[in-house]
C-alpha cells in the first residue's frame, strides 16, 4: 500500500459518513415560492415557457397557498400580471388599495395569516412602457421613481405584506421606503432588496409570464453590468445602510460568486433569486431527458446554499417539497 496519511475518500465511504461530514442542505425552510397571479375566478393558465408554473386569479391562487403550505412551504412572493388596459406611465394601478393586488394580499393573511407574503415593487408590471421606474423623454427617472415606489410599498404594507421586495434598481429606494414604511407605522414590515440585480437575459420567461417586457430599449441603465461584482459590494454596502433586511442575489447560478461575496462580506442573511431562466433551462433539458432534472434541481438549489444565500426563490419550491415527502 502506498503510505497516504490523507485519504479524503474515507469520509465517503458510506452514506451515514456522508450525511455526517455534509456542509450544506437545503429543505423547504429556505425557500419562497413566487407565484403569479391573474384576473378572474378559476383561470390558470401555464407559462408556456416555464412547464408546470400557472398563472392563477385569486381564488386557485389561495388553494396553491393552501397546498403548498401542507408540503412545509410557508413563504410566497406574489407577481401581479396586469391586463394591458390598466398599465400607463406612472403605474397608476399599483396605487389602488383595491386593485388586484392588495386585495389579493389581504385575502391571503386573512385566510393563511402564518404564511409569510412578500410582494414586490417596481413599476414593470403596471408601467406601458414597461420599465421598472418611471420613463420621460426616453430616460428612466430615479427620484421621481422613488415616490412611486414608496406609495406603493406603503399599500403592499397596508395591505399585510410580510416582506416588501423592491426589485426595481432605483439608487435610494431601499432608504426611502423604509423611512415612508416607518413614517407609516409599519416598523415591523420588512425589506428583502434586490441589492445586486443583473440585466440579465435570464429573465425571458419571466416577461413571457407577466407580458412585461420592455417596451423600449433594455434595462442596462439601472440593472447591472454582468461583468461586475465589485460594484456588488457597493450596492450591498448602500443597501444595509439605507435598512435593508436581506440582500438579495439576482440570478442566482451565474452569479455564485457575488453571493459568496456577500455573504463573506456582510452579516445580514442573503437571498439568492433562482429567476425563471435558469427554471426554464433545466425544466426543458430535462424533458429531452438530456439531464435528470430532478438531481439537477437538487445541485443547483444546494449550490446556492453552499455559496451562502440562507433564503432561495425557487419555481422549483413546490416539485422540491413533494419529492421530499
Ligand atoms: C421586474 C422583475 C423581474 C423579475 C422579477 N422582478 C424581471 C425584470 O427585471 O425584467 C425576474 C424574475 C425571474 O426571471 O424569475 N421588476
Amino acid at each position: 500500500m502506498i503510505n497516504l496519511p490523507q485519504r479524503p475518500r474515507r469520509n465517503r465511504k458510506n452514506s451515514v459518513i456522508r450525511n455526517l461530514v455534509q456542509e450544506n442542505s437545503v429543505t423547504v425552510n429556505d425557500l419562497i415560492f413566487p407565484l403569479f397571479l391573474i384576473e378572474g375566478k378559476n383561470k390558470k393558465t401555464e407559462v408556456s415557457s416555464m412547464p408546470g408554473i400557472f398563472r392563477l386569479s385569486q381564488d386557485l391562487l389561495l388553494k396553491e397557498i393552501e397546498s403548498c403550505m401542507k408540503l412545509g412551504i410557508m413563504s410566497f412572493d406574489i407577481f401581479p400580471s396586469l391586463n394591458d388596459k390598466l398599465k400607463d406611465k406612472k403605474a397608476t394601478e399599483s396605487l389602488n388599495k383595491k386593485g388586484l393586488y392588495p386585495s389579493t394580499i389581504r385575502e391571503i393573511k386573512k385566510r393563511f395569516p402564518e404564511a409569510v407574503i412578500m410582494t414586490d415593487v417596481a413599476m414593470d408590471p403596471y408601467s406601458s412602457d414597461g420599465h421598472d421606474g418611471y420613463v420621460k423623454n426616453g430616460k428612466i427617472l430615479n427620484d421621481e421613481t422613488l415616490e412611486i415606489l414608496a406609495k406603493m410599498a406603503l399599500i403592499q404594507a397596508e395591505a399585510g405584506a410580510d416582506i416588501i421586495g423592491p426589485s426595481d434598481m432605483m439608487d435610494g429606494r431601499v432608504g426611502y421606503i423604509r423611512e415612508a414604511l416607518d413614517d407609516a407605522g409599519f416598523t415591523d414590515v420588512s425589506i428583502m432588496s434586490y441589492t445586486a440585480k443583473y440585466a440579465s437575459a435570464f429573465y425571458g420567461p419571466f416577461r413571457d409570464a407577466l407580458d412585461s417586457a420592455p417596451k423600449f430599449g433594455d434595462k442596462k441603465t439601472y440593472q447591472m453590468d454582468p461583468a461586475n461584482s465589485k460594484e456588488a459590494l457597493l450596492e450591498a454596502d448602500l443597501d444595509a445602510a439605507e435598512g435593508a433586511d436581506f440582500l438579495m442575489v439576482k440570478p442566482a447560478l451565474s452569479y455564485l460568486d457575488v453571493i459568496k461575496s456577500l455573504s463573506d462580506n456582510f452579516t445580514l442573511p442573503i437571498a439568492a433569486y433562482n429567476v425563471s431562466g435558469e427554471y426554464a433551462m433545466i425544466k426543458a433539458a430535462a424533458a429531452k431527458k438530456w439531464i435528470d432534472g430532478d438531481k439537477v434541481r437538487d445541485e443547483i438549489l444546494l449550490s446556492m446554499k453552499r455559496a451562502g444565500a440562507s433564503v432561495i426563490l425557487t419555481y422549483f419550491a413546490k416539485e422540491f417539497a413533494l419529492s421530499k415527502k
